[in-house]
């Protein structure tokens, strides 16, 4: 086991560590609080007389020791800004249980209220939860890094008319009274605990895997998904069983501010997945990776970031392979290797946060984490596999998830265990991946594998052909998918006349798109040509939408001029009340936006 100093939490596991939670808490959609009590089971391996925990804006009303009775003494500390307070509890070498009576504060990072207009029934309030990356004690005392690992049970009462599902075994209908009791029987770090809370339904779409949606979205939801359970086979097929027995999605309204994230038995997921194509399905590929890659096998700090996310888009191209074959695969990885390029671009190529090993120490994680971890972790993979072959690679890798599964491993110990038992001591190995350049050093190596897909070579045919003249209505683009139309547009020359740019949309439709990824691609090219027509889509788009993954570049691009940060404000006074505190933090940022 590792105990890495984890410079985002104020608790110290090498000390007391949490091994069980259980939640008893109400949510009041009236007061917009969650509230009760959080149990914690403890291991005091030091015999400590203090236990540390963190929280961010929480209310402790008194904390208790044992299951019932005395009351102890507790403390604050200061706040730190994103970090929250600690809070320090009296104990004893022989305590077993603390209780804490709290509530959280209407304004909890981690949670975003929905009125019942922001939701596609527009008749209920919905509530859900964002832990990662820390986040979690914004609305539960805990040790918040994932170094920690606990299992979990719930007691979650709420509105009679509304559903409530946890990160664990799940209703698949409403109880009379809205009261429902949860367990996760696997120990998992604290970043995966999750909750939403609203009109829920469900519908199966597998032997283990189904999804919730609002009533309104759940046939729809259930088509895009179909494929699901065929992805847990490759993927299992691929690294070993699944661990979490079942494997559902919630489909949540259109503010969350991520396009999938990976709780565990439950994913949560952006509803702009369902294009109605099936054509953005990699995302469920990715969340089901993480399975093994991030749940399973966890990163100790968010220092080490990658070995969640460079191993999961590793394993989400795998199943992608196996599933839909290696053409779609290898679109999938170009699009990767654009989006490292632009990445480090952005970063710039000497910077130390295009190392794949961070240091995110007095720095909010959230804010520091980018696409170096999710591509750069991506190349460094696929070089292994390319370089040693993929037959030994995957079984080195099947065994690396079983011999750290549930628990938390460092950027050191995964190097260590793979010179260990994949390259053993090959100096020639050594020297063809150059494990350090990679890991600690900046940029992108020289060594990195290219990726040659034919299809997009088709595409960069027929761009050439139109920025040589042809009008756009008479390229060849019959058959193709999402993913050509977003090269295509990714590789639209930077400067474009509106002509041109009407001439697409004309024959493209890009501005009237329904689906989201092709919106975000399309949207930096009528921001920068100020293409009037395709406004109305924009602000549509910014308003509806709450994915930072899409608001950030677009604000970012808005904001580059005059008139652009003007029309920025103008519809983000509009749209920041319908944000997470994700995304409303970020681009407050971006916009130097002061509440108003
Ligand atoms: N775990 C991440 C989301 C995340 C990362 C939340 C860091 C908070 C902090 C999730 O698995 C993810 O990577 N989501 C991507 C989807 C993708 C790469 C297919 C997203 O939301 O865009
Ligand atoms: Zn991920």
């Amino acid at each position: 086991m590792t105990s890495a100093r984890d410079p985002h939490s104020f608790a110290k596991p090498d000390e007391v560590v949490v091994t069980h939670l259980h939640l008893d808490v109400t949510v009041n959609f009236e007061t917009k609080q969650i509230a009760g009590t959080a149990t914690l089971t403890l291991n005091n391996k030091s015999g400590s007389d203090k236990f540390f925990l963190d929280t961010r804006d929480l209310t402790i009303e008194r904390v208790i020791l044992g299951k019932g009775e005395p009351e102890t003494h507790y403390s604050l500390g200061d706040a730190v800004s994103y970090l929250g307070q600690a809070l320090t509890i009296d104990i004893t070498p022989q305590t077993k249980d603390v209780t804490i009576v709290y509530h959280t504060n209407p304004n909890a990072a981690a949670l975003q209220w929905l009125e019942p207009s922001q939701t596609a029934g527009g008749k209920k309030p919905f509530l859900f939860t964002q832990s990662q990356a820390i986040l979690a004690r914004t609305w539960v005392p805990c040790q918040d890094g994932p170094g920690v690992r606990m299992t979990y049970s719930a007691r979650v009462k709420t509105r009679p008319d509304l559903m409530a599902v946890m990160s664990a075994n799940n209703p698949t209908t409403k109880t009379a009274d809205g009261v429902y009791e949860f367990s996760m029987p696997q120990p998992i770090p604290s970043y995966l605990l999750a909750l939403a809370v609203g009109d829920l339904a469900f519908k199966s779409t597998g032997t283990r895997s189904g999804v919730y949606a609002e009533p309104s979205m759940v046939d729809k939801a259930a088509w895009e998904l179909d494929d699901t359970e065929k992805m847990i086979k490759a993927a299992e097929s691929l690294y070993g069983p699944y661990r979490w027995d079942r494997y559902d999605v919630i489909v949540l309204p259109p503010s969350f501010p991520f396009g999938g994230m990976e709780n565990p038995r439950l994913t949560f997921a952006t509803p702009t997945i369902l294009a109605g194509d099936r054509s953005l399905v990699s995302l469920v590929a990715h969340e089901l990776a993480h399975s093994w890659s991030g749940n399973l096998v966890t990163n100790a700090t968010w220092n080490d970031f990658w070995l969640n996310e460079g191993f999961t888009v590793y394993f989400e191209h795998r199943i992608m392979e196996q599933v839909y074959g290696r053409t779609y695969a290898e679109m999938l990885a170009q699009l990767s290797m654009q989006d490292l390029q632009t990445a480090i671009n952005d970063l710039g190529s000497t910077s130390p946060d295009t190392h794949l090993k961070l240091n995110l120490a007095g720095r909010d994680p959230d804010e520091g984490v980018s696409d170096i971890a999710y591509n750069k972790g991506y190349f460094f993979l696929r070089l292994m596999e390319e370089t040693i072959g993929r037959e030994p690679w995957d079984s080195f890798l099947k065994a690396y998830f079983e011999a750290f599964a549930f628990q938390a491993t460092t950027t050191e110990i995964f190097v260590q265990y793979l010179r260990e038992h994949l390259l053993h001591g090959d100096k020639d190995l050594e020297q063809t991946i150059k494990i350090d350049s990679w890991v600690y050093g900046p940029g992108l190596p020289e060594n990195a594998p290219k990726v040659h897909s034919e299809e997009f070579a088709k595409v960069e045919t027929q761009l050439n052909s139109w920025e040589n003249g042809a009008p756009a209505a008479t390229l060849a683009t019959k058959d193709w998918t999402t993913h050509h139309w977003l090269h295509f547009i990714r590789n639209l020359p930077v400067n474009l006349s509106l002509q041109q740019m009407a001439d697409l949309d004309r024959a493209f439709g890009f501005t009237k798109s329904g689906n989201s990824e092709i919106l975000g691609a399309w949207f930096p090219h009528v921001i920068v040509h100020s293409y009037q027509q395709g406004y109305a889509a924009l602000e549509k788009f910014l308003t509806g939408v709450g994915r930072r993954k899409f608001l950030k570049p677009l604000y970012t691009k808005l904001a580059e001029t005059p008139d652009g940060l003007e029309r920025a404000r103008r519809i983000y006074r509009k749209a920041r009340p319908g944000y997470h505190p994700v995304s409303y933090s970020t681009i407050d940022g971006i916009l130097k936006w002061q509440e108003e």
